[in-house]
């Protein structure tokens, strides 16, 4: 399904403040994962020191070219490349999903309303479906 305008709109006004808060809310998101499925926590087993780091700069880079997947391409590639490696499954992306907005909403406390919400939650499962298909044409050709 395609993203909505007004969810772009949403997500390219509120990017500012993610990359702001860009690390706390990753920091967070790992607090809850591992909180509620710990069964997650193997995955990241190799995961660096820095991979909160990472991944908030995920967030960024897709915030800001979240009207632009071209210019995600080559991140898309890599990430699909290392998820594969590490084992990421399609059913972990909800639980990745649920941690990171429930995150986002601790640390934006009232800024993040509903249709601030809303919106990430489609743009993370957009972002999220684009993976899972090439994560599963890389586990078929393994
Ligand atoms: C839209 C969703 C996601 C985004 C944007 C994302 C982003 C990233 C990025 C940027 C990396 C680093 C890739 C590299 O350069 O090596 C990474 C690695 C990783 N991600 Fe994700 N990810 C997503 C979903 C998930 C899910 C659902 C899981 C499952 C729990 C997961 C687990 C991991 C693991 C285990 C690594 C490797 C850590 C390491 O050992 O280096 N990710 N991800």
């Amino acid at each position: 399904m395609p993203l909505s305008q007004e969810s772009i709109d949403i997500c390219k006004a509120t990017a500012p403040v993610l990359t702001e808060h860009g690390e706390a809310i990753t920091v967070k998101m790992y607090e809850i994962l591992f909180a509620n499925y710990p069964e997650t926590r193997v995955l990241f087993g190799e995961a660096p020191e820095n991979q909160h780091k990472i991944l908030a700069g995920a967030i960024v880079a897709y915030a800001s070219n979240i009207d632009n997947l071209d210019a995600l391409g080559s991140a898309v590639e890599k990430m699909a490349k290392r998820h594969v490696q590490t084992n990421v499954k399609p059913k972990h992306y909800p639980m990745v999903g649920e941690s990171l907005l429930q995150a986002i909403k601790e640390v934006l406390g009232d800024s993040a309303t509903d249709d601030v919400i809303n919106a990430w939650k489609e743009a993370y499962f957009f972002l999220g479906d684009i993976l899972i298909a090439r994560e599963t044409e890389l586990y078929a050709q393994a």
